[in-house]
């Protein structure tokens, strides 16, 4: 088979990276993709969102099946124009995207089919919003209905902070036609996990769980990033959790929207919140996690393509996935000033080197060859993932594989899995 896997980030490259190691696989691309993605695809500079450019680029180079990793091109459409051309894809169209796309589409979901989930409200109107905080107090979370790059959640612990996030959305702009309408919720109390299952249409597989670590500080402190890290599997998720997950909240999901004209295809990613009444979804992407999925594939035994072509011909009901026993940890290297302002295009050295320590792969999440010289091309620049018998010997290994990295400009949290391995 032809694949074409779309995005340039670690989450790419991971995918990429299994891909590659399919006996299916009979030619690898990926657009845009980066200097780590160089190694196993051929890269073609096509932006994800130049959704004209990816269906051309698809036919041109008779591909059979189309991966697609980040959310806002599936948001966009572009899983729908790949199939109106002809081209299979993994990833759902832009009606059933809505799960991520709008906050308000998939609380309202949630209320319509009882699957648990904070309460909330939908506001349009600043004034309204301001007047709802003030009633309801703090703790309280104010997220912006669209796409916002992951910064459209404020989880605010005074009732000046809510204020100041619907002010910054609705009246500020700063997350432009996102922040339009808000969604105010309560504030959910537990372990937060990420669940994943992969979906096509009716059917459900689930994935291992993962946990990534969002903030940027040691100790989960400081501003929330992209990721900065992952492992799995993860405490919080026991396999007797994962059936209630999948009972109460993954099925009914993929259900209500098949009933609802929207099935679902592609990888579902459900952030959890596990709480003393059970597990509660805050939120659902409809994509892989990144980090999240370096670690997945890092785990995966059994080959990832037939069951990505499984989930987009709706035959994954036959379907069983095999898992290595092991644990795999993440650590994402980033610029620093990450998640502010960062310089680009600073040199990265000892990449071989962090390469060759045993069980650890060296995924790329923005990086770009000049020469001979391989540079940073954006805030989370690497993520080196490792395997081990438990999680606390992966962590060993992926910072055995940090350290062995020169460079200035990065940084990276050095407690990456430390829930999991202080339970132990
Ligand atoms: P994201 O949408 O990925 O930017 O998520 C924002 C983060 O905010 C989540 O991972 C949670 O840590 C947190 N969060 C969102 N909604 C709630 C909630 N209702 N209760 C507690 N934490 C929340
Ligand atoms: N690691 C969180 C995300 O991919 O949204």
């Amino acid at each position: 088979m032809r694949i074409l896997v779309v995005g340039s980030g670690g989450r790419e490259h991971a995918l990429c990276w299994a891909i590659a190691a399919s006996p299916l696989c009979d030619a690898l691309f990926c657009a845009p993709g980066n200097a780590g993605i160089a190694g196993v695809a051929r890269c073609v500079a096509v932006d994800v969102m130049d959704l004209d450019g990816i269906v051309a680029l698809a036919r041109d180079e008779r591909i059979d099946l189309v991966v697609v990793g980040p959310e806002a091109p599936l948001v966009a459409g572009l899983v729908d124009r790949l199939e109106a051309a002809g081209i299979k894809a993994f990833g759902p169209t832009a009606a059933a995207a809505a799960l991520e796309g709008s906050k308000a589409f998939m609380k309202d979901l949630c209320a319509r089919h009882g699957i648990p989930t904070a309460s909330y409200r939908r506001f349009t109107d600043a004034a309204a919003a301001r007047a709802w905080v003030r009633e309801k107090g703090a703790p309280i979370v104010v997220k912006a209905d669209g796409l916002a790059a992951g910064k459209g959640v404020t989880v605010a612990r005074s009732v000046d902070e809510a204020l100041a996030a619907v002010d910054a959305a609705m009246v500020d702009g700063v997350f432009g036609t996102a922040g339009a309408e808000l969604v105010i919720e309560d504030l959910l109390e537990g372990e937060e996990a990420s669940f994943f299952a992969l979906v096509d249409g009716r059917h459900v597989l689930p994935l291992a769980a993962a946990q990534d670590h969002k903030t940027v500080g040691d100790g989960d402190t400081g501003p929330n990033t992209g990721g900065m890290g992952a492992y799995s599997p993860t405490p919080a998720v026991d396999d007797a959790m994962a059936e209630r997950v999948m009972a109460e909240i993954v099925r009914p999901t993929v259900a209500a929207m098949a009933a609802e004209g929207r099935p679902v295809k592609g990888v579902l990613f459900f952030g959890l919140m596990i709480g003393p009444a059970g597990p509660k979804l805050i939120e659902i992407n409809v994509r892989f996690g990144d980090p999240e999925c370096q670690v997945l594939m890092a785990r995966l035994m059994s080959d990832l393509l037939p069951a990505l072509v499984a989930a987009a011909d709706g035959v994954l009901d036959d379907f069983d996935l095999r898992w290595y026993p092991h644990a795999a940890l993440c650590v994402v290297m980033a610029t620093r000033g990450y998640p502010g302002a960062y310089p680009k295009a600073t040199e990265i050295r000892g990449l071989e080197r962090a390469a060759a320590v045993p069980d650890v792969e060296v995924f790329h999440a923005a990086t770009r060859r000049e020469g001979d010289r391989i540079l940073s091309n954006g805030g989370r620049v690497l993520a080196i993932t490792a395997t081990g018998t438990t999680v606390a010997e992966a962590q060993r290994k992926a910072y055995a594989a940090v350290d062995a990295i020169d460079w200035p400009e990065g940084f990276c949290r050095r407690d990456i899995g430390w829930r999991a391995v202080e339970k132990r």
